[in-house]
């Protein structure tokens, strides 16, 4: 089917208390993974693209890529731009055929996120694309974050209620204590400051670096409130997990297909698995 916004997947995730799994994709065989893997779970999905893959592969080629693969399954795809820059690139993205942009205010004060989020915001609602922000400051894994200032960076409840209130936003990106990334240890969620979000706001809430987050933690994250879950390296280690052991098994190799499809093949097995724990599988076709 065409593509559609993202708002209506959330909306339907929100009502069946599960979450929607936002991958990452960057060429050809990870669209195809990513559709591949909903299709067969008969789960709603969204497929996002990175400043990273956008440089790499190009908006016009993530855009036709993403449509062609959305109109051959019977379950609902939404492509959205992830961490979106600014204003300038969120048109770009609307006009391409985007039906959800993200556009990152975290790192401006609070009432420059809004306004910026209200911009965007009105260019985005008329041709029905969707919009998340981000409130409080998601790191990398790599960034040295000491323990007394990590909570800092974590998102104020209150604030969050503010900020949905003053610009009715679709999906809100939340710091609760994940990070981009591999994590070095086991990453600890904030869960109560997640409950007090989700008692306070009704926008639905999206958790970004949830790679290596354990299952459990995870579906915790689900019953609080999240409902998008954003996986990126979890992808990126199982493509080129299963590359790597093509090419030591043939070091000869030629035909870049033998080590695109397992590849290919295990990027399907990671996302369904990814699926599951967020409850969407099934959540398709009722
Ligand atoms: O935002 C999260 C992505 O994992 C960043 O990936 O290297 O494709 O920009 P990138
Ligand atoms: P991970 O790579 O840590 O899964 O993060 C993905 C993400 O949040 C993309 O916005
Ligand atoms: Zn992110």
């Amino acid at each position: 089917m065409p593509l559609v916004p993202m708002k209506d997947i959330l909306q339907e995730a929100e009502k069946g208390g599960y979450a929607v799994g936002a991958f990452n994709c960057n060429n050809m065989e990870i669209v195809q993974a990513i559709i591949t893997a909903a299709t067969l779970e008969n789960a709603p999905v969204i497929v996002q693209a990175s400043q990273g893959a956008l440089k790499y592969a190009g908006l016009e080629y993530i855009t036709a890529l993403t449509r062609l693969a959305a109109e051959k399954t019977h379950v609902p795809v939404a492509l959205h731009l992830d961490h979106g820059t600014g204003f300038e690139q969120c048109v770009k993205c609307i006009g391409g055929g985007f039906t959800s942009v993200m556009v990152d205010g975290s790192k401006l004060a609070l009432e420059e996120n809004i306004a910026l989020v209200n911009r965007v915001l009105s260019v985005a609602r008329p041709c029905g694309v969707s919009v998340e922000a981000e409130l409080g400051k998601i790191t990398g894994t790599e960034d040295d974050i000491f323990v007394s200032e990590r909570d800092s960076l974590f998102t104020d409840p209150e604030e969050a209620k503010y900020f949905c209130e003053q610009t009715g936003v679709d999906a809100l990106a939340i710091a609760i204590g994940t990070a981009h990334g591999q994590y070095k240890g086991e990453p600890k969620l904030d869960f109560e400051r997640l409950s007090r979000i989700h008692e306070l706001i009704d926008v639905p809430i999206v958790l970004h670096g949830s790679s290596g987050v354990p299952d459990e933690a995870l579906k915790e994250a689900v019953r609080r409130g999240v409902r998008k879950i954003n996986i990126d390296t979890n992808i990126r280690e199982a493509f080129m997990g299963a590359a790597k052991a093509a090419l030591e098994a043939q070091p000869d190799m030629l035909d870049p297909r033998k080590m695109l499809a397992p590849a290919r093949d295990a990027a399907v097995e990671i996302i369904r698995e990814k699926i599951r724990v967020f409850g969407s599988s099934g959540k398709a076709v009722k």
